[in-house]
């Protein structure tokens, strides 16, 4: 035995390891098998500086979460409609006893006082402090700091940590440990902080000249193939006026990144195309320092201006709840594919998600992004936000990011989020992607020049967290010249300078990291039938690799096989509505402007309408829409002509059926309404 160790640690020596002696009954819990060539790994973290620790439990039940949902959510469930409380959701998902207890007596015989130790409102997780030697001592591993190249950030993490074998089946993962991700701000973010000034990041919201006259009488419908009007989208999805607003169905919409409407800009919207007064704004929801709206012309924005002239004129009187998210500091960090990853927003819907809310909030720890109250001067000095606000029953989201850029593990516990409030009656609706099957390219997105993945650039790259079988993806549309809103909508496609700088079609295709979910599978397996695409496929879900991408995984296996796009994963859109020539005003100006960040709030609005209804019949709300849509696919208008080019491959085609380009395609109003009144 004792010649055994000294040899070890001699060999150890002369292979110059840093070698730390692991117990026998300890194994490796994660390990990292690939640095991001954005990170750079710099020194050891200084023994005596403070790390978050954070112990996520194994989850009892997650694996039941599907089935649950879809007992509320299928319309063929007598259940369904049943939602659940809060409460019944955080019974349902705890860890069990047994994990929570033998963790805790790890953590304590480790070295961690019980007295430090806190467990979060939702039951999932352990928070304590600890000095990096008592963590390194707890888990056999080595912290060392890491520099991101893109912000500048730096956050202390481990190559691979290791676990008593008894413990490894009731912990899923712990932070700081293999993940990587952005820090939100750092000095250096907050020193640029002043460069950043104008308008919406992304160039489909920039406006663009209208040619031509556009009628802003309502009973005018002939120059729809010019400019949507409200009286467009009216025609063209059958959607009636309103009447009621029930006190209880506000409609719910996410912005974030410098997002903040100009009243002015509402108020001739109002002016010429609705009979909404002047001053009709929306019921505020600020979180983490939020803010609403700006009497600045130049910080006009682009988004929320086009999503508010989307909804108002489907949902009023019902009131839109406009839910602004993170301090100006964070939200201008527009570098940072994390700091509008949507966590805050759902910590403040929802408590229990909330990881922090009963961890003590001295000593704020640097490393952790979207931290409040919010060290730098001018940010948000509250603390974090949770449970808050009572999410309303439709949210609409017209933002996203690459699929590939976000760390599985932070996907997946958020998709689990969106199930969870699915559950409890909440309809989220997320914009499927400007770019059709690939993504946002350079400068819009980190991943060069064609927005697609793989060593030769060709690889297919769908748009988070539309791909989170838990939501509804909305692609886009469009009325092209010289059709009328009689005819037959088509796929949006506008090739770059017509009028966008950037080619913009409908986000569309399939999921690397979940699986056809069962409600989709018979569409998704129609569409391979009958319309096959013909390009190289594979078939492949991303492991959890731990690494800030998925894409190692992914480019290694489609790079063996010549794929260019999954044939296993979720399909998206699920639906789609128009997103081309919107009528806004933005910043005192009248233009045209659109994406699918059009399309989502149209469909929102128009599902908030069916649960006005249902609410009038003293019925609930839809909640989580994908079931009754795929049941259900003749109430939707489908889409059968124009494709989503991107990767230089003219995309997937809308075809008869559900395609990833339109999905199921575009809401008729009566149909719907008379297939949800006839749900229970
Ligand atoms: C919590 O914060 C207070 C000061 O605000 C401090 O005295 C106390 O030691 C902290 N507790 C832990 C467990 O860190
Ligand atoms: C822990 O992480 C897993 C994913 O690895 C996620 O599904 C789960 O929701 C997380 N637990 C909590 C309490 O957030
Ligand atoms: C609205 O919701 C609240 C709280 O859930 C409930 O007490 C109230 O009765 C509801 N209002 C109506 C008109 O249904
Ligand atoms: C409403 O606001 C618009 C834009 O500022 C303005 O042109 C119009 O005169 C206003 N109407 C009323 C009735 O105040
Ligand atoms: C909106 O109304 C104003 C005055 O009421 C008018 O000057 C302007 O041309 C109108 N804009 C459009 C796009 O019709
Ligand atoms: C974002 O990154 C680009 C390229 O690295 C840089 O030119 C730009 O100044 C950065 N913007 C901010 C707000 O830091
Ligand atoms: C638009 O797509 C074409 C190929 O379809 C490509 O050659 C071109 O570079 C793209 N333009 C922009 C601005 O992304
Ligand atoms: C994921 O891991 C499994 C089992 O180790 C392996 O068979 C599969 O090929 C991996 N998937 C990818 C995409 O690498
Ligand atoms: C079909 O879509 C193409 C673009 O892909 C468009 O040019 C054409 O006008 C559309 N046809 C109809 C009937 O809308």
């Amino acid at each position: 035995m004792t010649r055994l160790n000294v040899l070890f640690c001699l060999l150890a020596i002369l292979a110059g390891l840093d070698a730390i002696a692991i117990p026998l009954h300890h194994e490796v819990h994660e390990k990292r098998e690939r640095l991001a060539p954005r990170w750079t790994k710099l020194d050891r973290v200084e023994s005596h500086k403070l790390l978050p620790m954070r112990i996520n439990l194994t989850q009892t039940n997650i694996e039941n979460g599907y089935d649950h949902l879809m007992k509320v959510a299928d319309p063929s469930s007598p259940r369904f409609g049943q939602h659940w409380t809060s409460e019944e959701v955080i019974e349902a998902f705890r860890p069990s006893k047994q994990t929570e207890q033998e963790v805790r007596e790890w953590l304590i015989r480790g070295g961690i006082p019980a007295n430090r130790i806190s467990h979060s409102d939702n039951k999932g997780w352990f928070a304590f402090y600890a000095t990096t030697e008592e963590a390194e001592r707890l888990l056999y591993t080595e912290y060392f700091e890491y520099e991101d190249s893109v912000t500048g950030g730096v956050m202390p993490a481990c190559e691979e940590y290791h676990l008593p074998k008894h413990i490894l089946k009731h912990i899923d993962y712990i932070t700081p440990g293999i993940k990587l991700l952005a820090p939100s701000h750092s000095k250096k973010d907050a020193a640029s902080l002043r460069k950043v000034s104008s308008l919406s990041s992304r160039n489909t919201h920039d406006l663009h000249r209208v040619s031509g006259v556009v009628h802003t009488d309502p009973n005018d419908l002939s120059t729809c193939d010019i400019a949507i009007t409200p009286a467009c989208v009216a025609a063209l999805y059958k959607i009636p006026p309103a009447s009621s607003a029930h006190p209880n169905n506000s409609l719910g919409i996410f912005e974030s990144e410098l997002q903040f409407y100009y009243q002015k800009d509402l108020d001739s919207f109002f002016t010429n195309f609705t009979k909404i007064k002047n001053g009709t704004h929306p019921v505020p929801a600020n979180i983490d320092g939020g803010q609403q709206a700006t009497d600045d012309p130049f910080y006009a924005g682009g988004e929320v201006n086009l999503d508010l002239m989307l909804a108002y004129p489907i949902v009023h009187p019902q009131t839109i709840t406009l839910y602004q998210v993170d301090d100006y500091i964070v939200q201008a960090n527009q570098n940072d594919t994390y700091t509008f990853g949507f966590n805050t927003f759902l910590d403040a819907l929802d408590g229990s998600y909330c990881t922090f809310s009963a961890y003590n909030e001295t000593g704020n720890d640097p490393y952790l992004d979207q931290e409040y109250p919010d060290p730098n001067t001018g940010g948000w000095q509250g603390q974090l936000m949770c449970g808050v606000y009572k999410p309303t029953n439709v949210i609409s989201l017209s933002y996203g990011g690459q699929e590939s850029d976000v760390p599985i593990s932070y996907q997946k516990r958020q998709c689990l989020e969106y199930l969870k409030l699915g559950l409890q009656g909440v309809s989220f609706l997320f914009a499927s992607g400007d770019s059709g099957v690939s993504n946002y390219p350079a400068p819009y997105g980190i991943d060069g020049p064609t927005g697609c993945l793989g060593p030769n650039l060709d690889i297919f790259n769908p748009t988070w967290p539309g791909t989170c079988p838990f939501v509804t993806s909305v692609g886009a549309t469009k009325v092209y010249p010289g059709y009328t809103v009689n005819d037959p909508e088509s796929a949006v496609y506008d090739p770059a300078g017509f009028p966008y700088a950037v080619n913009f079609s409908s986000g569309g295709g399939f999921s690397n990291l979940y699986s056809i979910p069962e409600y989709q599978a018979d569409a998704v397996a129609n569409y391979f039938k009958k319309h096959d695409p013909k390009y190289p496929y594979y078939s492949a879900l991303a492991n959890d690799t731990g690494d800030i991408r998925l894409l190692p995984d992914i480019e290694a296996l489609a790079g063996s096989t010549g794929g260019i796009y999954n044939r296993i994963g979720r399909g998206i859109p699920d639906v789609a509505a128009n997103g081309d020539n919107i009528a806004v005003y933005n910043g005192g100006e009248f233009g045209l402007s659109g994406g699918t960040s059009a399309s989502t709030p149209i469909f929102a609005g128009v599902i908030n309408r069916l649960n006005e209804e249902r609410l009038n019949h003293g019925k609930g709300p839809i909640g989580f829409l994908n079931p009754s849509l795929y049941a259900n696919p003749s109430m939707l208008n489908d889409i059968t002509n124009g494709s989503n080019p991107g990767c230089n491959t003219i995309g997937f085609s809308a075809v008869p059926g559900w395609d990833p380009v339109t999905g199921l395609g575009t809401p008729n109003f009566p149909k719907m309404l008379e297939y949800y009144l006839s749900l229970p």
